[in-house]
């Protein structure tokens, strides 16, 4: 068999505008159908999209027309068929159906069906829930996000790096952490893959590691999951001003790829891509002590040192159409390894990202402490065991150099790309503080 038979004979829905007139082998599940007595329409969904399929009587034959009439949906199915460009058909694009294989016939009564159901009722069925054209939909641009995450920064000569998730110490804030039993000891699921970075960049000079992060977060809030997905660049030598350039570029880059690869499935969330276009650098920046000045004039109670909450960050990031940097956070508000502003050293040279319409903060990230004195006493004043930390406390033994990284969150990213409401949809299986199942 051709290449361009094979093509035409194990093609998807997204493909069949390339094969108008031709015969096609499709293979997927009904979404739907519909019957006039002697001919049948039948919605297929296959993962890349769907199409409405026609089936007539006179062709199928009245015992196999029967059996398609009463199959229920998520029924799984083989359709072979002639493509016709047809305006009116929902796609653009139909299917005349040849022959048909039944592959297996779903049990009645699909607990998703086409009408409203409540958000736990869902969640409790996200294994088919997931089908959904618009979770569908969800799940593809979140894959092209991380695919174009990876495909910016091997671009731009990162390695990518796999970091431990069984880890014997916190990264970010001890109050967080997950512990589990290892072998006779206590290990942590990782809340960063960052410390082995840094170990990395010495190494390899710029890296990335991309994968999950565990936080046994309190909070109960549509912002937060126990386990999310985070990319992760560090770079030797980079600084801070270097730093918010890469994160301005690579959220450019994802926007871009999205609006260019997944417009469709953007309309099919109820995303208007107009609504992303024009995020392009140079981002707006801010200090943190600016955003608590403009708080405290718009009569938000906040105190200067106090980290902000969602409703201050939703606040100052509503003030811009593209995603906001706050700088130069007070270095008791962060994360012990952050490198003080030498202009200003009780501020760090960290920043966060804040995405619009309320999305709050979709990267951290920072200088890193190069000096070992006062990474140690941090370490101290953190009250974190040093003991655990020697090996990190080395990078700065062994020819310790500035350096920098984030990390992206990605479950934030989709969830502001995609306008959801809730950090849930934007991840397969969500973990949070009162789901674990699916
Ligand atoms: O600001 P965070 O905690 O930074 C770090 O973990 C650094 N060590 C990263 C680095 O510099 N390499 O988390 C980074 C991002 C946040 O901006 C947010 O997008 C996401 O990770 N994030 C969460 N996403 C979902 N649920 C949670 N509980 C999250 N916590 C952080
Ligand atoms: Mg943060």
């Amino acid at each position: 068999m051709s290449e361009m038979d094979k093509e035409i004979w194990d093609t998807t829905v997204s493909k069949v505008s390339r094969h108008v007139e031709q015969e096609v082998r499709l293979k997927g599940w009904l979404y739907n159908k519909r019957s006039s007595g002697k001919i049948l329409f039948l919605i297929l969904r296959d993962g890349t999209g769907i199409i409405q399929c026609v089936a007539s009587k006179a062709v199928l034959g009245d015992e196999l027309f029967a059996r398609m009439d009463g199959l229920n949906q998520e029924s799984s199915l083989i359709i072979q068929g002639h493509v016709r460009k047809d305006d009116r058909a929902p796609g653009g694009y139909e299917v005349q159906v040849t022959s048909c294989e039944i592959v297996a016939e779903a049990l009645p009564e699909y607990p998703i069906t086409l009408k409203e159901h409540g958000p736990d009722f869902l969640l409790d069925h996200r294994h088919l829930w997931i089908r959904t054209p618009t979770q569908r939909s969800i799940l593809a641009i979140r894959s092209e996000v991380m695919r174009a995450c990876r495909d910016y920064l091997d671009s731009q000569g990162f390695l990518e790096v796999s970091a431990p998730i069984l880890t014997p110490s916190a990264c970010e804030g001890t109050s967080t952490l997950f512990e589990t039993p290892y072998f006779g000891e206590k290990a942590y699921l990782s809340q960063s893959g960052q410390l082995y970075n840094e170990a990395a960049i010495m190494a390899l000079g710029k890296v990335y590691c991309f994968g999950p992060a565990f936080r046994a977060e309190k909070s109960k809030t549509r912002r937060h999951l126990t386990e999310f997905w985070m990319v992760e660049p560090e770079a030797a030598f980079m600084t801070f001003e270097e730093l918010l350039v890469l994160e301005e570029n690579l959220i450019t880059y994802i926007i871009d790829r999205v609006l260019d690869k997944r417009s469709e499935e953007l309309k099919t969330v109820g995303r208007d891509p107009s609504d992303l276009e024009g995020i392009a650098p140079p981002f707006p920046r801010m200090t943190y002590s600016q955003a608590v000045e403009l708080l405290k004039k718009e009569n938000v109670e906040i105190e200067w040192g106090d980290d902000f909450g969602a409703p201050h960050e939703t606040m100052l990031a509503s003030l811009h159409r593209k995603p906001l940097f706050v700088t130069h956070y007070p270095a008791k508000a962060k994360a012990f390894y952050m490198e003080p502003d030498p202009e200003r050293p009780e501020t760090v040279l960290a920043a966060d990202l804040l995405a619009p319409e309320g999305y709050g903060e979709i990267i951290g990230g920072s200088q890193r402490i190069s000096d070992y004195a006062l990474l140690k006493q941090r370490i101290e004043e953190h009250r974190l065991p040093v003991d655990e930390y020697n090996w990190y406390l080395d990078l700065r033994k062994y020819g310790a150099v500035p350096h920098s990284g984030f990390g992206l969150g990605i479950e934030r990213m989709v969830a502001w790309i995609c306008h959801l409401d809730h950090l849930r949809e934007a991840v397969p299986f969500p973990r949070t503080i009162t789901r674990l199942r699916p």
